[in-house]
């Protein structure tokens, strides 16, 4: 453990909604704090707790280092608080991620999702918390790609000579578990092969390719893949740092002016548009969504989080949660059918084998087209 650096924790679970799926109330957010809040100099600097929507996010700052045990238990203790306060109120899904019944070592695979992040704090460290609900991981491909590849997105790729020699993307396939390194600008094209294909890959983390600090960094814990079964979309965070060698928060933010379509709002099963907000605004109620990110604006001072500042508040995204609202409505007319479903290996929560169960002894084979062809081949009547 470097003693020079501190750790940006932010680790996020659902553990109960009102109603539905909707809010983590209040009282969930305080049952959290408590927790935290005795943990202060004992294990962690400083924390701020929040939500987005369902979701409840923990941000807390330490000199532990990332995955470390302590920080993870006292995040699952955070959230076995709330848990019992969720199921006091006969929340709905109280507890729902918390899958295992107990901790054990780190909560990656148990439930929750976790963005972490150490370094060495610069004389000024700002940084961009995400958060979000009713969407996956791979949600941020896009406006990380735009954020630390695009030069029409971040002006600094241009400007700034220590952003020229580009960014390393650490790219996750969440299917086959396996990682690969990828780097922009010569590896752009590779990249987007992979990237575009969000069922399968998200980016995990992003890495300044001068010096090889860490720029961002996502939480890819894939729910269904550990639970076996549907039990609710693994709504995202991630961390970005920003300024002087990284793109600017205002680079930072604006991938997301244009929003752009992701997987989940409804059942985990639709695609829609992904909409900025601010916190108390990130409230999403039509057809379940459609899906909210917030960005909360910090500056670190020996670790303490100061602000936060509210950035999707601004007047300036007022126009993109119109065009996001826009895209709901045109995506939300076709009902249960794809494009606005998603493809069956995407659904996170489908009875469809069960329909089909149900069928398998009315399904009759169709005419042998093909085999006619054949046949014709063979005789020689067609090429
Ligand atoms: P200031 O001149 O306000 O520091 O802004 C620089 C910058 O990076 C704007 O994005
Ligand atoms: P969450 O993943 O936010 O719990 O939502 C699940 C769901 O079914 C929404 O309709
Ligand atoms: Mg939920
Ligand atoms: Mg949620």
């Amino acid at each position: 453990m470097d003693n020079n650096k501190i750790t940006v924790s932010v680790i996020k679970a659902d553990v109960g909604g009102l109603c539905g799926h909707t809010l983590a109330p209040e009282d969930l957010l305080e049952a959290c704090e408590g927790v935290l809040e005795e943990a202060v100099d004992e294990l962690i600097i400083d924390y701020y707790v929040t939500r987005c929507g369902d979701d409840v996010d923990l941000i807390m700052t330490h000199k532990m280092g990332v995955d470390n045990e302590k920080i993870h238990k006292l995040a699952w203790n955070a959230f076995e608080e709330a848990t019992k306060i969720a199921k006091e109120l006969k929340l709905y899904g109280a507890g729902q991620d918390l899958l295992a019944e107990c901790f054990s070592g780190n909560v990656r695979g148990l439930g929750p999702g976790c963005a972490e992040m150490e370094f060495v704090e610069r004389p000024s460290e700002p940084i961009v918390v995400f958060c979000c609900d009713k969407t996956d991981p791979a949600a941020f491909n896009l406006p990380l790609y735009k954020i630390f590849a695009d030069p029409f997105n971040t002006a600094g790729l241009v400007f700034d000579p220590s952003m020229t020699s580009g960014f390393a993307f650490e790219v996750h396939d969440v299917i086959g578990s396996k990682k690969v390194i990828l780097n922009t600008p010569e590896e752009t094209y590779s990249l987007l092969a992979l990237i575009g294909d969000v069922e399968r890959y998200a980016i995990k983390r992003v890495y300044r390719r001068r010096d090889n600090e860490i720029a961002a960094v996502v939480s890819t814990e894939k729910l269904n893949y550990i639970a076996g079964e549907y039990v609710g979309k693994d709504d995202p965070v991630a961390v970005v740092r920003a300024q002087s060698g990284f793109p600017a928060v205002g680079e930072i933010l604006e991938p997301f002016a244009n929003p752009h379509f992701v997987a989940g709002w409804m059942r985990g099963s639709h695609w829609g548009p992904l909409m900025p907000v601010g916190e108390e605004d990130a409230t999403p109620s039509r057809f379940d969504g459609p899906a909210r990110i917030m960005a909360l604006g910090f500056q670190l001072a020996d670790g303490m989080l100061i602000g936060p500042n509210d950035l999707f508040a601004d007047k300036g995204f007022d126009k993109a949660r119109e065009k996001a609202l826009e895209m709901a409505d045109i995506i939300r007319r076709m009902g249960p059918f794809q494009p606005h479903r998603l493809p069956s290996g995407m659904m996170e929560y489908t009875t469809v084998p069960k329909v089909l169960e149900k069928l398998k002894d009315r399904f009759e084979p169709l005419d042998d087209e093909p085999k006619k062809l054949e046949k014709c081949r063979d005789r020689g009547d067609v090429e």
